[in-house]
């Protein structure tokens, strides 16, 4: 902490205080002690007054309870990433396989579940539920894969008169033949009778959705309003897309989560990139309002502002997270801001109704493509560098200094590999990547004190390598080859190519897809490939040829078929001239990250200074502990949650800990360990005046790591 801001703090305190209590209604009051919304609250806090739990005793905090959800899947991996919603004495969340359960606050014993297909151990990913009431009536909303369900509160039975049988179908609607690449993962937000929600689009080389976000009446589920992120002819921000764009680009979702500013009737959310993620030589120009933070009124869908903090983006920089309503301090005046934290660790803080930069944000040129067809961006944004809070780009000081095997194993690895800036545009070379795509800051997002006006935020810091190959077709290809091909174009991102760990949550390995196809029928696969399952997308863009040629590749067949090009049917080497060969892993002799340490972190921002008070590793490898090393932090998946007892909790982790650090000093006051990650972001309520704090241990979401099923529940 730097000498002014403690003076600051020391001169503030007592007026800030005075103003928190005097703008404190009642029902604010009743928001910070419940956890009743995604996140807490509607504005995404995850901020509780509750301080029964405190500094002084969470020593002391023990496991109260623990539910397990289902049977801990066998094979494959799952995970939960859901933050549970607390309404009275009920906890509503979900399992790894997204069966939506209710269970008693004080013990964990279970009042109902629903299945979407019982007994059907499907995946998927659900960041949470939405809840509303009405007199007697309540209602719980949530999504698995591209449907929304309304579920009666009490009964944990559909609500036959929302939509068609309480679902909704999140393909229709759109502006075209969407083709099941629009799902939903993470709640949207209730403001009146809207339910405010946002969607998961293919970012693939093949046809996507267009990211729209939409707000449906939460009686009927009848579209109110829809906002083009991705806008149409005669809408702002359609000169920045080449003339045809809005037919066919996809992209520019807000897939992770909306908050409210209920009494101004503003939404926020970010956006993602927009599809295909490293080559944008089809959608010249700015790309407006993929990579944005924007401010939508609620009620009409309207844009009132917004902020690009990635301009063409070539990475797959989508902003990971809604912004957190926040206050700072400037001139004596207390200014309503949001402060948005992204996967290149830059935090950028923004006037609540201008979207506005409160601490300056400079246009920096950046290193340009040279991808045939490419038009890189000439400048990014770049917030002061007291607010990017995660290591930016790679350099050769950058190579691990763990020891010095792993220092030369690297050096060795590395050594035809670029390095260099954070904006380094993926290349024809193998390129570092550093924060790696997932960030910096992931979908967890950060916790907003608003007594202190003090942003608590995890980071990871990891590198991967990218590089770009030419996606074009010799006129002669066996059809083990072109299966291959496709392959490594349309699947590695999800399913890694030999050798690799996967590369998202849920989805098998190479070599497990090819034990499973071995054991399918031909058309089952075809099946498969062309309806999509799960988080996966339907592939039925590409011809039966091509269907047949991947499920060849699979099936180690083929090699000696010789394809005539000019008499079967290809779509795929047309559409995306320039494929990236994958978000690539990296790791030196001892399977430990390639870049110094710390390799997680949670850092605590004063929002009036704009400055960084304290940060911490987050996170520790247990066999380097035993060798003697301070903890280094480990990539980490999930958010954190701050309470008005002085703790920040926190798991995501890969230790499968979970802990507590002191608010004001980021010292790592308690930790628990669970059996799998908990790789969710807590939630705390009180029942009988006893507080409790729960977070979901579901595992599996970070590669290498077990899955779990648990819910743990801790108390005094
Ligand atoms: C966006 C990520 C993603 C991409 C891209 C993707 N998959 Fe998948 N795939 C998944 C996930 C997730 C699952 C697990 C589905 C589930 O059960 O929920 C899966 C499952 C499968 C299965 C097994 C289905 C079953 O349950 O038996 C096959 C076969 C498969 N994928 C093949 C492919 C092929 C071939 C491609 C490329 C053409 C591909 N996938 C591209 C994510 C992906």
């Amino acid at each position: 902490m730097s000498f002014t801001a403690l003076t600051n703090r020391i001169i503030f305190l007592p007026l800030v205080c005075l103003i928190y209590v005097s703008c404190q209604n009642d029902t604010s009051r009743d928001v910070y002690h419940s956890w009743s919304a995604y996140n807490g609250d509607k504005s995404g806090s995850k901020y509780s007054a509750l301080d029964q739990i405190n500094t002084e005793n969470v020593a002391n905090l023990q496991l109260a309870w623990k539910f397990e959800t289902e049977p801990l899947a066998e094979a494959g991996y799952s995970t939960i990433e859901c933050n549970p919603l607390i309404i009275e004495d009920i906890i509503y969340l979900v399992s790894p396989s997204v069966a939506v359960i209710a269970i008693n606050a004080r013990d964990g014993s279970e009042r109902w579940r629903y299945e979407v297909d019982p007994g059907r151990r499907s995946r998927g990913v659900n960041r949470g539920l939405a809840y509303w009431s009405e007199g007697d009536s309540a209602r719980i909303f949530f999504s698995k894969g591209n449907y929304l369900y309304c579920l009666d509160a009490q009964k944990g039975e559909l609500v036959s008169s929302f939509g068609q049988n309480g679902t909704l179908n999140l393909k229709e609607g759109l502006n075209r033949d969407a083709d099941n690449r629009n799902k939903s993962t993470t709640p949207g937000v209730i403001f009146e009778d809207l339910y405010i929600l946002g969607s998961t689009v293919g970012e693939g080389p093949g046809p996507a959705a267009p990211g729209y976000i939409r707000a449906f009446n939460v009686r009927t589920g009848a579209l109110v309003w829809t906002f083009h992120t991705i806008p149409l002819p005669g809408e702002p921000g359609y000169e920045t897309w080449p003339t045809d764009a809005w037919k066919d680009a996809g992209g520019a979702n807000s897939w992770s989560g909306i908050n409210l500013d209920e009494e101004r009737g503003l939404v926020f959310c970010g956006t993602g990139s927009a599809a295909y993620d490293h080559w944008g030589g089809n959608r010249i120009g700015q790309n407006l309002y993929a990579n944005c933070v924007l401010a939508l009124n609620a009620l009409t869908g309207e844009k009132v502002w917004h902020f690009q903090a990635v301009h063409h983006d070539i990475w797959d920089y989508d902003i990971p997270c809604a912004p957190n309503l926040v206050q700072v301090r400037k001139d004596g005046l207390l200014i309503d801001a949001v402060a948005q934290p992204t996967k290149m660790g830059h935090l950028f803080i923004l006037d609540r109704e201008t979207g506005e930069p409160i601490f300056p944000v400079e246009e920096v040129p950046v290193p340009q493509s040279d991808i045939p067809g490419e038009q890189s961006w000439p400048t990014q944004p770049m917030p002061p560098p007291s607010l990017r809070y995660a290591r930016q780009g790679f350099y050769e000081d950058d190579i691990t200094d763990l020891t010095p095997e792993a220092t030369a194993f690297v050096k060795d690895q590395i050594r035809n590999m670029k390095m260099g800036d954070l904006f380094r545009p993926p290349n024809r070379d193998s390129a570092l990547i550093m924060p790696q795509f997932n960030g910096g800051t992931d979908w967890g997002g950060a916790a907003y004190d608003p007594k202190n006006r003090k942003l608590f935020v995890n980071a990871s810091n990891e590198a991967e390598w990218i590089s770009m190959f030419e996606a074009t077709l010799d006129q002669s290809i066996s059809q083990f080859d072109l299966g291959a091909k496709i392959y490594q174009t349309q699947c590695t991102f999800c399913h890694g190519s030999e050798g690799q760990a996967r590369q998202i949550q849920n989805a098998f390995t190479l070599s497990s897809l090819k034990a499973i196809a071995a054991q399918r029928t031909e058309d089952d696969l075809h099946l498969i490939l062309a309806g999509g399952r799960g988080l996966m997308p339907s592939f039925n863009w590409l011809s039966d040829d091509e269907k047949s040629a991947i499920i060849a590749f699979l099936r180690e067949k083929g090699q000696d078929n010789l394809l005539d090009l000019s008499k079967i049917s290809v779509n795929f080497a047309n559409k995306i001239p320039w494929l990236a060969s994958g978000h690539h892993p990296i790791k030196d002799d001892g399977g430990y990250p390639i870049n110094k340490r710390p390799w997680g972190t949670l850092s605590c921002v004063d929002m009036d200074s704009g400055t960084i008070d304290w940060q911490v590793a987050l996170g520790t490898y247990p066999a380097l502990e035993a060798r003697g090393f301070e903890p280094t932090g480990t990539f980490n998946l999930g958010g954190p949650m701050v309470t008005a007892g002085g703790l920040v909790f926190i798991g995501a982790t890969m230790d499968e800990r979970f802990r507590a650090f002191d608010r004001n000093t980021g010292e790592n006051l308690w930790e628990y360990q669970m059996d799998a990650g908990g790789y969710a972001t807590p939630a705390t309520f009180e029942v009988d005046g006893k507080q409790y704090v729960i977070i979901a241990a579901g595992g599996g979401g970070i590669p290498g790591t077990k899955p779990g099923n648990a819910y743990y529940c801790f108390s005094l």
